[in-house]
């Protein structure tokens, strides 16, 4: 009832048609998270899609949609992208070249760079470049962390399990990084986070 009197109201007819084309979308997108996708420092730390990997992207949206991963500002932009609209959001914003807002505090960024490359051996948590790759630019299904947010990045991994694979009988790829994330203290996610956030 309530679908049907939504779609016959008349801004309903006007984001049918042509307001719904993808240079219209990736405005919409780019009004947060910035005109290149390069992130924005705003009250929550809106991360950086420039450059990020395309699968990622998907699957992000995907989890939003689902309520797999806890993000009311995401699920409702999630609910309105219809046919390959995320696929083709996701290609424009993984084309996207630009260099890192920065900001991060820099005196962390050698303790990081070690976590990084080796990981913690002694609290057994996995080099980070395993995974994300040498330089961080990810691939497929695991997000590049390159010139991402430091704010962004250290809130992600201070609440992992509070807001990712939130649906126990669905479980998903948040489940690969959830003992790295638990393992981090709040110092060694701000050291890492520092040390990806200003890699291009
Ligand atoms: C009203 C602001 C707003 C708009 C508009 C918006 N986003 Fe977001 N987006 C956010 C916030 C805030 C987050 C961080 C959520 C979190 O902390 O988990 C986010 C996170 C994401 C993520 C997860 C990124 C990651 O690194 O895990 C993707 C993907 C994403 N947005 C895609 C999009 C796309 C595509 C659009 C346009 C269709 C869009 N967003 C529009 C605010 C917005
Ligand atoms: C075993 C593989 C693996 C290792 C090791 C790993 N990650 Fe991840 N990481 C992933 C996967 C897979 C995802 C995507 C999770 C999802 O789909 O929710 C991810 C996601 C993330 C995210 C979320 C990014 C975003 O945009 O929201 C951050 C931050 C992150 N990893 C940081 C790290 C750090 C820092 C380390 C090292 C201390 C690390 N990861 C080690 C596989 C790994």
């Amino acid at each position: 009832m309530l679908i049907v009197a939504c779609s016959l109201a008349p801004g309903a007819a006007a984001t049918a048609g042509p307001a719904e084309s993808l240079s219209e979308k990736f405005a919409y997108c780019q009004d947060c998270h910035g005109p290149n996708g390069q992130g924005y420092r705003g009250f929550y730390p809106i991360p950086r899609l420039a450059g990020q990997q395309t699968q990622y992207i998907e699957n992000q949206l995907r989890a939003f949609l689902e309520r797999r991963r806890k993000n009311a500002i995401m699920l409702n932009v999630a609910h309105g992208l219809h046919g390959n609209m995320a696929a083709a959001l996701a290609a424009r914003f993984n084309a996207a070249k630009v260099a890192p807002i920065g900001g991060a505090p820099q005196t962390l960024a050698a303790q990081g760079k070690d976590i990084f490359d080796h990981g913690i051996p002694e609290k057994d948590v996995a080099a980070c470049a395993a995974c994300h790759g040498p330089a961080a630019q990810g691939t497929g299904e695991i997000p590049r962390l390159a010139g991402q947010l430091y704010e962004y990045v250290v809130f992600k991994l201070v609440n992992w399990s509070k807001e990712r694979g939130q649906i126990a009988s669905q479980p998903d790829t948040s489940l690969i990084m959830e003992p790295v994330a638990h393992s981090l203290s709040r110092s060694e996610a701000q050291a890492v986070a520092a040390y990806v956030s200003s890699l291009r």
